[in-house]
């Protein structure tokens, strides 16, 4: 089997990074994490990931000042030279140009800890709280020039609790990211998704039909 080799790219902490080296061990996995690329140099990540035998990569964006093309012509390097062919944006706090983002279009995934579209952007825990939903969640979707929004391929659901904080809130929030991002990385690297219209459709991808309801 050939596997997709896939870059991730982050800024921090890195758990959704360390769930898809994780998920990628398995022999039967579709894709192989390749290397992990941060624009911070002391990114917690970037241990986790030379720990785990992963290649990195520190492309600092802070010479390149304003200027995001240099930044990313420098980033495209290090994809090239390593025959990345899919990205996955996990907790990476950098903006792209549109033709970057055009570059990598289809080919590059994030993943985001609201159900979009509800609650892009800053504070989405803080957000679904004030805004009272009763299900949160977290979406992984493929970039577009727009921040938070593109076509999406999963989704994964829990209840918001009456007592909940922005922090309690996002720990179980993002178990549920541990769990969707794999299993999205999968179904892109096998080829078993197609974007018709703005829409994510699967081939061969089951859809449960047990709701979730909140309160019970
Ligand atoms: C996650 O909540 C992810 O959804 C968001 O940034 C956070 C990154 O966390 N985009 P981690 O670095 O993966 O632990």
């Amino acid at each position: 089997m050939t596997r997709t080799r896939v870059a991730i790219l982050i800024s921090g902490r890195g758990s959704n990074m360390a769930a898809l080296i994780a998920a990628a061990r398995a022999a039967d996995y579709p894709a192989e994490i390749a290397l992990v690329v941060s624009n911070v140099a002391d990114a917690a990540g970037l241990q986790r990931a030379r720990e785990a035998g992963i290649k990195t990569a520190v492309v600092d964006h802070k010479p390149f000042g304003k200027d995001r093309a240099a930044f990313e012509a420098a980033l495209q390097s290090a994809l090239d030279a390593n025959g990345i062919a899919l990205i996955c944006l996990a907790g990476f706090m950098r903006l792209f140009t549109a033709a970057f983002v055009t570059r990598w279009h289809g080919r590059m995934l994030n993943i985001h800890p609201s159900l979009l579209q509800s609650f892009p952007g800053l504070d989405p825990h803080g957000q679904a709280l004030r805004a009272g939903v009763k299900l949160s969640g977290a979406t992984v979707h493929f970039v577009i020039p727009e921040t938070d929004a593109g076509p999406i391929v999963a989704q994964g659901a829990i209840a918001v609790h009456d007592d909940d904080t922005a922090e309690t809130l996002s720990g179980r929030v993002l178990a549920v990211e541990h769990r969707i991002y794999p299993l999205a990385l999968a179904l892109l690297a096998q080829g078993r998704v197609r974007i018709v219209g703005g829409r994510c459709l699967f081939d061969g991808a089951t859809m449960p039909d047990a709701p979730l309801i909140a309160p019970q």
